[in-house]
């Protein structure tokens, strides 16, 4: 219905909600979930594994609702852009874990980088850019290597979809020391063991550390981790 739809394109992204179903629907409400949690708590919002960016555009949107005159709160999304690669025996064997899967198509991330420009751009102080970024390459290197370069950069949110053993392990440990009181961090496949590596890779990382770990009330295969705050 949605491709078929009588209604006028002009009037259709304020009418999106005629077709957003709610699986598609609860995706936005953890994100909004999510920032709301870390308005107070400083640093940069990252995601790895971002696939399309989506949930980079909807941190976007909602920085400029929550937090219009902060041109602080960087936005960082880190993927190869080419999709899955570098399966490990500590990975589930979910059908999406097949090499590629999640590509995109070439020059997306340059397609991405505009977007979120734009999407800038119609914001309170539209007129500053360059508080995102998007980092090609594989995580289990590019996350390391960009705290290793921004060692100030302090870490709000991490949202990590990547669901993979190794990449997840290293980004971890890399934002690991940048985290605050109240940082957050998501695990999108926590409880899924079709994609075991992610959990089996907090528990190694965080094994030891004071958090708290709250399953995600409006997607159960989800976590919500809380930095340096115990239950
Ligand atoms: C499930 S998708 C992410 C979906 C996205 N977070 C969303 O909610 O729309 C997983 C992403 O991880 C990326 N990916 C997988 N392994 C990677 C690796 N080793 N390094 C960088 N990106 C990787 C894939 O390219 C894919 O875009």
């Amino acid at each position: 219905m949605y491709a078929e739809s009588p209604i006028d394109p002009a009037d259709m992204m304020t009418n999106l909600g005629l077709y957003i179903r709610s699986s598609a629907l609860v995706k936005f409400l953890v994100i909004d979930d999510l920032y709301r949690r870390i308005i107070d708590v400083p640093g940069a919002i990252i995601e790895c594994g971002t696939w399309y960016g989506q949930n980079l555009v909807l941190f976007e949107n909602l920085r400029a609702i929550y937090e219009p005159f902060n041109k602080s709160r960087r936005i960082i999304g880190f993927d190869t852009f080419t999709g899955y690669t570098g399966f490990s025996d500590k990975d589930g064997d979910g059908e999406i874990f097949r090499q590629g899967n999640y590509s995109t198509l070439s020059e997306y991330q340059d397609y991405l980088a505009e977007l979120l420009k734009v999407h800038e751009s119609c914001s309170v102080l539209g007129h500053i850019h360059g508080e995102h970024e998007l980092v090609r390459g594989d995580i289990t290197q590019s996350v390391p290597a960009y705290f290793q370069e921004h060692p100030d950069q302090s870490v709000a949110l991490a949202y990590l979809d990547v669901g993979l053993y190794e990449p997840t392990k290293a980004a971890l440990e890399a934002i690991k020391p940048n985290l605050l009181p109240g940082s957050v961090i998501l695990l999108d496949e926590f409880n899924w063991r079709d994609a075991k590596g992610e959990a089996l890779a907090f528990k190694e990382v965080f094994a030891g550390e004071t958090f708290k770990i709250e399953q995600s009330r409006l997607t159960p295969l989800r976590a919500i981790v809380t930095w340096g705050v115990s239950r």
